[in-house]
């Protein structure tokens, strides 16, 4: 006898309580209760057979390592994110923003690959799909398509044809007939992700399972979803914009500091193998208000455009706008400008835009970021040989950043000539580059050798 339960879920973190509650005790969120019905039968039907024996625990001495769990990709790009290729049995989750290209990507790999893929679609028709498929090129004759949005009948499709790779798209659209709330509510999008889980580990399939993300730009759903799954992706970028970087934000199987980078065009995704001289825009004579910085994201070093204007202000209150990069960050800056280096940008309005439309964090795009303002306000341009990575403090100081030889080695392998780095990074020796490297302690010193 199936009996029915009521209980209220926290919509942002997935804590169950018997009753509603206005703040949620676990993540602190308001009004985020939302009642759901729990049937919970005695005899719950096995939605798929058991078919490998119990597990027994094992001296870990005696579990056999193999090297060829890996299934190597033919997109590098996905590939390299994942830690060097899929593992069998392991789950991915990819989000990302509506639009953003989550279904294309996968799609994408689903008929590329030669292996058996079945790709399961919970959001478009078959002839949708197909007019996408045929868009970007169908190569993997292996390539099956289910249309089907009931768990168990997923999974049970799934087990008689045993694919090498199983896509979701997307788990929010799945349900589950045990449980009587909606699909995309937390219990629904917990209980199918955990019958996922199960097949995946259990039949050594890998399953990829596309997840939409709320208006904050969590993945929606409660945040256990990334606790069961074994890797999360975020795919990410700016739609008007053709270039999307796919993030590990977390992978039991490697590492968390991986990028891919593609470009969306009219045949699906393209990889960029070198990403630095795309970002950079290729104009004939020097322009003032741009400069290059050489960051770091995940373990790839990039190139980056800064662009800055600065104009005077038309209003009283003059404007700070930042597009990629932290627009306190900016203002930080402006004001170590005006506070310790003497330069008159309070009447000004100050525009800044990383070329590309990608968003840097990393601390190293100070540096460019001040040249690239000066640049502007005195309408000089600087040399688009030059390059550079450091941090800038509040006193005015420049200071270090992480891995500063592979940001050199970068420069100079991309023929910069001259990098401009903090004094107070240790360890680096000029003499050891091609490239001019030029140590600095304050922002007068760098203002000095860029400007003259
Ligand atoms: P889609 O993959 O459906 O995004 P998501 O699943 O993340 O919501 O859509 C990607 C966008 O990319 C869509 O607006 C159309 C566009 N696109 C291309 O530019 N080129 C292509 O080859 C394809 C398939 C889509
Ligand atoms: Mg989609």
């Amino acid at each position: 006898m199936a009996k029915t339960k009521s209980a209220f879920f926290c919509q942002s973190c997935g804590y169950e309580a018997p009753k509603w509650l206005g703040k949620c005790p676990s993540c602190n969120e308001w009004n985020t209760f939302v009642e759901e019905r729990v049937i919970v039968s005695k005899n719950n039907p096995q939605p798929f057979s058991r078919q490998k024996s119990e597990h027994n625990p094992i001296r870990l001495q005696d579990i056999e390592q193999t090297d060829t769990t890996r299934t190597a990709l033919k997109d590098l790009e996905l590939n390299r994110v994942l830690g060097g290729g899929l593992v069998k049995g392991e789950i991915i989750l990819i989000g990302g923003d509506p639009g953003i290209g989550k279904s294309t990507l996968l799609l994408q790999m689903a008929v590329k690959e030669q292996l058996t893929v079945l790709y399961v679609s919970g959001e478009e028709s078959e002839q949708q799909i197909k007019m996408r498929a045929e868009r970007i090129g169908i190569e993997n004759p292996n390539c099956h398509l289910l249309i089907e949005t009931d768990v168990s009948q997923i999974i049970s499709h799934a087990e008689k044809s045993l694919p090498e790779i199983l896509i979701i798209d997307s788990i929010q659209t799945l349900f589950t007939p045990h449980i009587e709330s909606a699909p995309g509510s937390v219990s629904q999008v917990r209980e199918c992700t955990a019958l996922l889980l199960r097949f995946a580990k259990e039949m050594d399939v890998p399953v990829f399972l596309i997840g939409h993300i709320t208006k904050e730009g969590t993945i929606a759903g409660p945040k256990v979803l990334e606790h069961m799954v074994d890797a999360v992706l975020q795919f990410e970028g700016d739609r008007n914009h053709f270039y999307r970087l796919l993030r590990t934000v977390k992978n039991r199987f490697g590492s968390t500091n991986e990028l891919g980078i593609y470009e969306m065009q009219g045949s699906g995704l393209r990889m960029v193998e070198n990403p630095s001289e795309i970002l950079i825009t290729n104009t004939d004579g020097s322009l003032s208000g741009s400069c290059i910085s050489t960051t770091i994201e995940g373990l790839r070093p990039l190139q980056v455009e800064v662009q800055a204007l600065v104009s005077t202000a038309a209003y009283g209150t003059p404007q700070r706008s930042s597009n990629g990069y932290d627009a306190k960050r900016l203002n930080m800056l402006l004001a170590v400008l005006e506070k310790r280096c003497s330069f008159r940008l309070a009447s000004k309005d100050v525009f800044l835009n990383i070329a590309g439309g990608i968003k840097v964090d990393d601390p190293a795009v100070d540096l460019a970021v001040i040249i690239a303002v000066l640049s502007s306000n005195a309408d000089i341009p600087v040399s688009r040989s030059y390059t550079f990575a450091a941090e800038v403090g509040l006193s005015g100081e420049i200071r270090p950043v992480n891995r500063i030889e592979t940001r050199i080695s970068e420069a100079q392998k991309l023929g910069y000539t001259h990098i401009f780095i903090s004094s107070y990074n240790k360890g680096v020796k000029p003499k050891d580059y091609q490239i001019e490297v030029i140590q600095a302690k304050k922002i007068e010193d760098i203002v000095k050798s860029v400007f003259g």
